[in-house]
């Protein structure tokens, strides 16, 4: 099957993005606004992606709401340019559910069944029960889409890492246990483990060529 994308409507893209780009994993991001007045803000994310190495940076997608307006996530991290990824293990999957669509003023954490933990080096607070926490510094900040299709690719820069139950630390030199994160599938799947296979000789992902 031959597909144009050039009258794709956002649905079909959706549908496209979340079905072929698989799995993803699934991160809380955790914000807060820059009057502080209000609660950190927490929100479930799927489109995590590696981009550098050295500074280590990494990106999220960032849609509008219906009216166009920007989600919560974007505008606090536009306003304080701080922001916590923090990875989900396949346990939190109902936590995750709960926590789309949180009013402005509701306690998020509470809400996701989560606690709030200090962070080291930014202001929002991490997710104590997630695999790995990533304090992020935005790096920048790109708009992109349609008119009607408005998104925020967001890149931080990762200045400190909570790691708590990844099978992996800074100390591992060779095969590092696979992450065990909880994964998106298509719209409404999810992947909850699933095996992994360990195949050295395929040689190292990188993304720079002198690596
Ligand atoms: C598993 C999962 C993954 C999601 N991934 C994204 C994403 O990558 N980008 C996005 O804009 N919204 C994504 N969403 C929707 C946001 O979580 C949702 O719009 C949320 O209400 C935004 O909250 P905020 O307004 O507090 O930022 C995802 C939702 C779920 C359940």
């Amino acid at each position: 099957m031959e597909i144009s994308t050039a009258n794709f409507t956002r649905d079909a893209g959706r549908e496209f993005m979340t079905s072929v780009l698989v799995p993803r994993p699934v991160a809380w991001i955790s914000t807060v606004a820059r009057e502080g007045r209000r609660r950190p803000n927490l929100a479930p994310f799927s489109s995590v992606a590696p981009v550098c190495n050295k500074p280590p940076l990494l990106s999220f997608a960032c849609g509008r709401k219906l009216d166009g307006s920007r989600k919560d996530t974007a505008r606090n991290i536009l306003e304080t340019r701080e922001f916590v990824v923090n990875f989900v293990g396949s346990e939190l999957l109902h936590n995750v559910a709960v926590s789309v669509n949180g009013l402005d003023l509701a306690d998020e954490f509470a809400r996701a069944g989560v606690s709030p933990e200090q962070s080291k080096e930014v202001n929002p607070p991490r997710v104590f029960e997630s695999l790995c926490s990533c304090e992020c510094r935005l790096e920048q900040s790109i708009e992109v889409g349609a008119a009607d299709c408005r998104v925020d690719l967001i890149i931080g820069r990762v200045v400190h890492i909570c790691v708590r139950n990844l099978g992996w630390n800074s100390q591992s030199e060779t095969s590092p246990q696979p992450f065990r994160g909880l994964g998106a599938l298509g719209v409404d799947w999810y992947l909850v483990g699933g095996e992994a296979t360990f195949q050295p000789e395929l040689g190292t992902e990188t993304n720079n060529d002198n690596d």
